[in-house]
């Protein structure tokens, strides 16, 4: 692991993910790559949202405007990639309280902490935590009505169409990404994407997923115009099946029960650790646990 040196390079001003690629000989982010960048920030959004609220704002204005149409009293919704939920804890209060059951997943474990601390500061109704990787999102088909991102699929160059894929395997009725466009962007733009790893031709992706592409909104004033974000607004494939938006194990898609502390696959014999609170729903996190098992006994 070369965590030690990616925080110099993070400290020193440095862009990690660009130094671990190198390092690693990688063209592309992978998981670990996007982990270990973001953990590394973990605290900085939160500083930088309580500096400079009045930017946060405006922009849940505007996604709220966009998100609100799609939403029905009940939904179940949820935000993948929320870092530190600094624009999550902005939105919330901007939608109908009758909204149902909210979960929001990262990667980093490091900055769901600092997302729980900021929810609590600002107030904000409860949002179910878990980390997890949005191309295997621990949740069952069709168990959430809205999937919701804002610049989280943005590091996942490579991975568009498996990141769209998953995200339309759990919704049930729109999915509302607001994510840079790289198509609509300046040539200058265009080379900082390609440099950082970020992702590409998103409405290719909808659309070879079976997504309906219902709109896609740029977006006023966005904090880095070399960065526009865009609001797809996406229609999934339809579908009669339904599930309960329970945690379901990453490998095997199993519903998780709660033994000893820990969320256990009978499927997979994975146990998943949950550490202050927060499930850490990744296939890495995963340990071989088969005595865990209901029939097993556990020795004392
Ligand atoms: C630019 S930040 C945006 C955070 C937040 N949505 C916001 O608006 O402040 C991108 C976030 O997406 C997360 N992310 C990127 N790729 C991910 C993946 N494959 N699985 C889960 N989270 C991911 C990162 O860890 C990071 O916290």
């Amino acid at each position: 692991m070369d965590i030690r040196r990616a925080k110099e390079v993070y400290e020193s001003g440095g862009n990690v993910t660009d130094y671990l690629r190198q390092a690693r000989g990688q063209s592309r982010n992978d998981a670990e790559i996007i982990e270990i960048a973001y953990d590394l920030q973990a605290g900085s959004y939160s500083s930088a949202a309580l500096k400079n609220a009045d930017r946060l704002e405006s922009y849940a204005d505007q996604v709220a405007a966009i998100l609100s149409p799609c939403l029905r009293d009940g939904d179940v919704f949820l935000d993948i990639g929320t870092g530190e939920c600094t624009t999550l804890a902005h939105l919330e209060r901007r939608l109908s309280s009758s909204l149902g059951r909210m979960l929001a997943c990262d990667i980093s474990w490091s900055r769901l902490c600092y997302g729980r601390a900021f929810l609590d500061h600002a107030g904000c109704r409860p949002v179910d935590l878990f980390a997890a990787d949005l191309l295997h999102l621990p949740l069952q088909a069709k168990s959430v009505d809205i999937v919701w991102s804002s610049h989280a699929l943005e590091p996942n160059a490579g991975n568009e169409l498996a990141a769209i894929e998953e995200i339309l395997r759990v919704c049930r009725s729109c999915a509302v990404l607001f994510e840079p466009s790289y198509e609509k962007n300046s040539p200058d733009g265009r080379a900082r994407m390609d440099r950082l790893g970020y992702v590409k031709d998103l409405p290719g992706a909808i659309a070879a997923a079976g997504g309906d592409l219902l709109a896609c909104i740029p977006i006023r004033e966005p904090q880095n115009p070399l960065n526009p974000t865009h609001a797809y607004v996406i229609r999934p494939p339809a579908s009669d099946s339904a599930n309960t938006a329970a945690w379901a194990c990453p490998v095997a898609n199993d519903r998780l029960g709660e033994i000893d502390g820990f969320l256990y696959s009978h499927e997979s014999g994975l146990a998943y650790p949950v550490l202050k609170g927060v499930p850490i729903l990744r296939k890495s996190a995963g340990v071989l646990a088969t005595v865990l098992d209901a029939n097993t006994t556990i020795p004392a």
